[in-house]
């Protein structure tokens, strides 16, 4: 018979490479193509879908950015649950000009120089990859100004993070990552991330409430805009010294009352006993 839909109930018949192209998965009658590489564009636009996976990643890379530049603020401004724009600023060091050209290229970092250099890495960041990624998929525009400048500029990037607009723009130091339309590089993948923008949305909360507790002395807010509504609240931390502290912005004062603080304590006797300690080797300097 012949595959589903292809002949309403009757039997017609097809030409034999139509039918085994749909009722054979099987392997290949056809003899293998050769094996050749990739051109270095479209695997630059892949690979920049592997690294950044969703809503949630793109707000990450950018909050950890501003984290890693020394921000104590970092404000997020999402448009359409971040479908339209996702705009991050901060009041960290910002970007020096000759670092323009470098910001968005491909494993270029501020942060390492070679492998050996990651045992002692401090930052989130260290492989190069977000910003020219983010360029890959999105429309990016990057407004900065270094401690050291008079004025700060405007850049402007295309998909391979060239700048293709470079004019000054007067603001504090510190800088605003804007993305729009994100994924639209990726149809599918764009489509996608359309239909399912309210899970997006819901997951990169979580995971921005999380860098909101870590963040001690960090203010974070977010905020949102649908149509031409007016900016609704995200989540927003006000700066404080502790985790706990954090935890009661984004949760609620009303949530700590629940929280057990975690107390670390050496081991007494009768416990290293019962693991077949000698009480002696336990190291009690470890637990202060
Ligand atoms: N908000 C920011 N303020 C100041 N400098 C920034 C900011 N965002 C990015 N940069 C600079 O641009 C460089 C590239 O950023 P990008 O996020 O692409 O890479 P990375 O942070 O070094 O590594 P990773 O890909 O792991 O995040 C950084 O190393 C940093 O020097
Ligand atoms: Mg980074």
């Amino acid at each position: 018979t012949n595959p589903p839909g292809l002949g309403g109930g009757q039997d017609v018949h097809l030409p034999e490479k139509v039918w085994g192209v749909y009722a054979q998965p099987g392997p290949s009658l056809e003899p293998a193509k050769a094996i050749k590489p990739i051109d270095r564009k479209s695997v630059h636009q892949i690979c920049s879908g592997q690294v950044v996976l969703n809503l949630g990643t793109a707000v990450k890379e950018l909050v950890e950015n501003s984290v890693d530049a020394g921000a104590t603020n970092i404000d997020l401004k999402l448009k359409e649950y971040g479908a339209d724009l996702i705009e991050v600023s901060d009041n960290g060091c910002g970007v020096e000009e000759e670092n323009f050209a470098g910001l968005t290229l491909k494993h270029y970092t501020s942060k390492i120089q070679d492998f050996s250099d990651l045992t002692h890495v401090e930052t989130f960041g260290f492989r190069g990859e977000a910003l020219s990624s983010l360029c890959a998929l999105s429309d990016v525009t990057i407004n900065t100004c270094h401690k050291s400048a008079k004025v700060g500029t405007r850049l402007v990037f295309d998909h391979n993070g060239t700048i293709t607009q470079k004019v000054p723009f007067p603001r504090q130091q510190g800088t605003t990552v804007i993305v729009q339309q994100l994924f639209y590089t990726l149809p599918v993948r764009h489509k996608e991330f359309q239909r399912n923008i309210k899970k997006e949305f819901a997951k990169m909360v979580q995971v921005l409430q999380a860098y909101c507790i870590i963040s001690a002395g960090i203010r974070i807010n977010c905020t949102n805009q649908v149509g031409q509504g007016k900016r609704q609240p995200v989540v927003c931390t006000n700066g404080n010294s502790t985790v706990k502290e954090n935890i009661g912005a984004v949760f609620g004062q009303k949530q700590l009352q629940s929280l057990i603080s975690f107390v670390q304590l050496p081991p007494s006797e009768s416990v290293c006993e019962e693991y077949g300690l000698k009480f002696s080797d336990a190291p009690h300097n470890f637990y202060t």
